[in-house]
């Protein structure tokens, strides 16, 4: 490993940091489409960041060629000022890393900016290594410890300030009068992806590289992937309308650590306006050690915050083998697409569900992780949440919240229970569970299609509200989360699009569908695969439409209501059932017209197409394969004919 490094001094510029370290982690080939996305996503950068207010993070491309990135601004450098950093930047990655899947650049030129991409998701999650610390090799002449308690407030006050302030940016500045009458000012960064808590400990750890390495010194400045701290005794931040500040910066020693290869240059522009020095160092470097969480803990105990870490999600195997008896069948809860749901209570006597996934997964360790990481940030009032995951012994296990009321399948279709679920509570599901999906297609950072919404991963609290389950199941299993075609398909008959059943085409329309067919469900009490025959249809939608069409729509209402009902608001739900179930995805409304026409009965509604039609031969033949293949890994009762988990052949 070599680490380039050089310090040139120009005139009249600022002090100027540049580098690019190039991950370590795979190289791509030039045949590989890797290469000509990751450029078409570098040149949209420069344009992008500073049309997005100074933070853009986008993915190109389909797996396994899909590019992922982040861009920034420093929080002082307005946008318009950084997009030339930017594509500066971008072009010395594409120079120094011509083939490596993972760069990252801190920012070349002036001002600076941040850059960097990778085969791997990155938005929203931590990322420490590799660490470069710079620091001004001039002392600040006090009590080392005295000042180094102050130093540590201040720090820590500006990395709170950058996680939980206002800034859009996560960005926080600040300035100190030491008790020499001296002036210490600082800044602090994490991208703006990242949780509070994630971007606290990021820079928390920089401070304590940087404590640890330079304390005393004058002023330095810690890049890691995730986050940027710096402090010094001048001037040194871009919001003052004079333009660049001023500078006084004294020769500049470096440190670094992490694995990989570093191309480094490191600008410095004195004020010595005449004089031009090119120096140049060969330094070593350091490889350090993976962190340990140890420093995690004792600052969540410090600081009383909510630390969301790779550590905090992780469950032992023991524990769960204790708290679920051993996955006793009295605990088991029931069978999904991915496995065995139990009941467990820890030893602190809260009870959670843990998913035990069946082995056929093919995720590799660390994207398992990820994934879940990434799931795990999901929080909504209507999804069931995931509260971490155990990886261990050839076990692969999901760690959720549990929801007490079982599924509403479990109340809908059971002629004694579903009294229970009068019309009121029936519309808080409904609009509990549009909430829900809207918020996984467009307002969570995924924008996660369920895939496979039925009335069986509608989870219900004690209080009857609706809370979804199994969602991001794709991505914690692998596979392709754009829209396209995929090669397994999950979801059950019935709820499934046939654009998605017969082609694998999934959108989120497809959710969409499914959702008009849990509506369906929840305003006639029948299921999606009764038998409708009788009825002189096929199945529920054209069942639904039938009576929509002769004017008697209330005859499907499920009589257990009687008239306990508003006919406006189901009149309302069918209307929208039937807008969601046409046959052409582009019909469909979206989740957001769904929960804008079911909070606003102003809003006009279209009239409804005929709803889809599968072709009973083709489904019989989807259904018959999918039965087939699951009876080798999952135990499936017939009548559900659930079609989760097909792999072509
Ligand atoms: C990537 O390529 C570099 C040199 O071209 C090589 O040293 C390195 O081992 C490669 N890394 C991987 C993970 O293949
Ligand atoms: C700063 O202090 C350290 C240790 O106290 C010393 O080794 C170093 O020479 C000092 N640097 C300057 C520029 O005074
Ligand atoms: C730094 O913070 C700690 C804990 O909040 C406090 O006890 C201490 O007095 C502070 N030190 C200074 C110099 O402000
Ligand atoms: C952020 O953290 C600081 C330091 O703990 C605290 O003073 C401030 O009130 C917090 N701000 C917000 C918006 O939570
Ligand atoms: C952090 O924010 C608080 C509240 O806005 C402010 O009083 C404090 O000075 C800030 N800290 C720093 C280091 O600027
Ligand atoms: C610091 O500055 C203040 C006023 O600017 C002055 O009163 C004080 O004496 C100074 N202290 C030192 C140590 O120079
Ligand atoms: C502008 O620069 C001066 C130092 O040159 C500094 O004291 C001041 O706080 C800066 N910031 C702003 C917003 O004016
Ligand atoms: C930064 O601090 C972390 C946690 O203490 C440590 O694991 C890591 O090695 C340090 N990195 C550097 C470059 O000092």
């Amino acid at each position: 490993m070599i680490l380039f490094v050089s310090v040139v001094l120009l005139s009249r510029f600022a002090l100027v940091y540049t580098g690019t370290y190039c991950y370590d982690s795979g190289n791509f080939t030039s045949s590989d489409d890797y290469g000509k996305n990751r450029d078409s996503l570098l040149s949209s950068l420069p344009s992008s960041v500073s049309s997005n207010g100074g933070f853009y993070a986008t993915t190109l491309g389909t797996a396994p060629d899909t590019v992922y990135a982040l861009s920034m601004c420093r929080g002082d450098v307005s946008p318009a000022l950084c997009s030339s950093c930017i594509s500066t930047a971008t072009k010395e990655m594409t120079q120094s890393c011509p083939y490596n899947k993972a760069v990252f650049s801190w920012g070349i030129g002036d001002p600076p900016c941040y850059v960097r991409y990778s085969d791997q998701p990155i938005y929203g999650i931590l990322q420490t290594h590799p660490t470069f610390i710079f620091y001004n090799s001039g002392n600040i002449s006090m009590d080392r410890n005295e000042l180094s308690n102050i130093w540590g407030n201040f720090s820590v006050s500006l990395a709170l300030n950058a996680s939980n302030g206002s800034s859009k940016l996560k960005f926080s500045t600040g300035q100190l009068t030491l008790p020499i009458n001296k002036t210490i000012y600082g800044m602090s960064q994490c991208t703006p992806d990242l949780s509070p808590s994630a971007c606290v400990s990021c820079l928390y750890e920089g401070i304590g590289n940087f404590s640890s390495c330079c304390s005393g010194h004058q002023g330095g400045v810690v890049y890691k992937p995730s986050c940027i701290f710096r402090t010094e005794s001048y001037y040194f931040l871009y919001d003052n309308s004079s333009g660049p500040p001023p500078a006084s910066p004294p020769i500049n020693t470096r440190r670094t650590g992490g694995k990989g290869k570093v191309s480094a240059g490191v600008l410095a522009a004195v004020i010595a306006p005449t004089a031009i020095v090119l120096v140049l160092f060969l330094l070593g470097c350091i490889y350090l050690r993976r962190r340990t969480n140890h420093r995690h803990n004792s600052l969540e105990e410090e600081t009383g915050y909510d630390f969301t870490t790779m550590e905090s999600l992780q469950f032992d195997l023991a524990t769960i083998q204790l708290a679920t008896d051993n996955f006793s069948r009295d605990n088991l809860l029931g069978r999904g697409g991915f496995g065995e749901v139990y009941k467990a209570r820890l030893a602190n006597g809260s009870d959670i569900a843990v998913k035990r996934l069946s082995r056929s997964s093919m995720q590799g360790s660390q994207e398992f992780k990820n994934e879940v990481m990434l799931v795990a940030k999901l929080q909504h009032r209507n999804l069931v949440r995931l509260l971490g995951f155990c990886l261990e012994a050839g076990e692969k296990l999901l760690v959720y919240e549990y929801v007490p009321n079982k599924s509403l399948d479990y109340f809908l279709f059971d002629p004694e229970k579903r009294r229970l679920l009068d019309w009121p509570s029936r519309l808080q599901i409904i609009l509990g569970t549009a909430r829900g999906v809207l918020y996984l297609h467009e307002d969570s950072r995924l924008r996660i299609i369920h895939r496979d919404l039925k009335a069986s991963n509608i989870l219900l609290t004690a209080e009857m509200k609706p809370k979804i389950s199994d969602f991001g199941m794709a991505r914690i299993f692998g596979g392709d989360q754009t829209q396209a075609n995929t090669a397994r398909i999950v979801g059950t008959y019935g709820y499934m699009s046939p654009e998605y059943a017969m082609h694998g085409r999934f959108s989120g329309k497809s959710d969409v569908y499914s959702y008009g067919v849990l509506l369906l469900e929840i305003i006639t009490g029948k299921r999606n695969n009764a038998n409708f025959q009788e009825e002189g249809t096929d199945n529920l939608p054209s069942y639904a439409w039938k009576h929509w069409t002769n004017d008697t729509p209330f005859e499907i209402v499920d009589p257990i209501l009687g008239d306990g009902y508003s006919p406006d608001e189901v009149l309302r739900c069918l209307h929208i059932s039937l807008l969601c179930v046409q046959e052409d995805p582009a019909d469909r409304p979206t989740m957001k017209d769904i929960n804008i026409m079911l909070s606003s009965y102003t809003v006009k509604l279209p009239v409804p197409h005929e709803p889809a039609f599968f072709l009973r031969t083709r489904t019989q033949s989807i259904g018959s394969r999918n039965l087939e293949s699951d009876r080798s890994s999952i135990p499936s009762s017939v009548n559900e004919a659930s079609l989760t988990e097909v792999y072509p052949r």
